[in-house]
């Protein structure tokens, strides 16, 4: 059984590495006895949480620079990887931005929402996404195959409870911005979509979906959000660790175009 779930002799690359989910993936591949390389924009500042995965693994993991948006740039660490490491057969798209509670910035109402902060997330979420998969995915099909892992979200499926955010204060209501979900309900399709392009390559394509993660929210959110979740808590790191380690292994040999939805039980009522 261990063999199946065994990364042993592959190489895996991550976007977005160095926040606070990237770590989680970086470390649960490398432990499972993958290389990895650790992919994330030029000057981004490590997480506590990436410094002490980095620290741990030493030359198990290689950070590399990659802007999602960028093809150049992307070709350009797929090269690096492939010199390397080697071409990878795992790949995380995992990069992505959300304005959280604490963004800087003022906030809106809906109606005057800038749709450049709409097209920003789509940008990175979505067409980050895809670039990522083209140029990795096609290095792949080339080389026997593999397993893309897309993280999506509980909101690719179910809009946000905006009570979540009600006892914030600030100069408006707290929006939970509407680009968000609708970019990871585009990679949970786009997922689809490359798992019958690239089936017959030997490429699986799936998202994994996670709730919300614990990470110093307010204990009001908190105990709103749980209060939504059957499990009765948030997700923790160490619940990330399975499915991650499932969807990139021959664990899930068979399994392509599906959503792993990771958060609780949430979507289910
Ligand atoms: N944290 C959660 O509770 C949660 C829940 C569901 C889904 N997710 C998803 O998980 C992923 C990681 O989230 P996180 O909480 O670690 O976020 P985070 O902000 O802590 O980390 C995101 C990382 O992506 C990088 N990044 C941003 N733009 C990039 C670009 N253009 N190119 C390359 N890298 C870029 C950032 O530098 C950062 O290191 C995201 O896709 C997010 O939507 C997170």
């Amino acid at each position: 059984m261990s063999e199946l779930f065994s990364l042993s002799g592959r190489v895996a690359v991550v976007t977005g590495a160095c926040g606070k989910l990237g770590p989680i993936w970086v470390e649960s591949l490398a432990d499972a006895g993958a290389r990895v390389a650790a992919l994330d924009l030029p000057g981004a500042r490590p997480s506590p949480v990436y410094e002490a995965v980095a620290a741990r693994l030493g030359d198990r993991v290689m950070r590399i620079d990659c802007d999602v948006t960028s093809r150049a740039s992307i070709e350009q660490a797929a090269a690096t990887v492939a010199g390397t490491l080697g071409v990878a057969s795992v790949l995380v798209n995992n990069a992505g931005i959300d304005q959280p509670p604490d963004s800087p910035g003022g906030r809106h109402q809906i109606a005057t929402l800038p749709v450049d902060d709409f097209r920003r997330m789509v940008e990175v979420n979505l067409i980050g996404t895809f670039q990522v998969t083209q140029v990795f995915g096609d290095q792949m099909s080339g080389h026997g195959g593999g397993s893309i892992i897309n993280i999506g979200s509980l909101y690719a499926s179910v809009s946000p409870d905006a009570h979540f955010y009600d006892h914030l204060a600030g100069n408006a209501p707290f929006i939970k911005a509407p680009a968000y979900g609708a970019s990871k309900a585009g990679v949970v399709n786009m997922s689809k979509f490359f798992a019958t392009h690239w089936a017959s390559a030997g490429i699986r394509v799936n998202t994994l979906s996670p709730g919300g993660v614990l990470a110093g929210q307010d204990e009001q959110f908190k105990s709103k959000y749980t209060a939504r979740v059957p499990m009765r808590r948030m997700a923790e790191p160490a619940d990330l660790r399975g499915p991650i380690v499932f969807l990139a292994s021959d664990a899930s040999r068979y399994v392509t175009g599906q959503e792993l939805r990771v958060e609780g039980g949430f979507t289910a009522w």
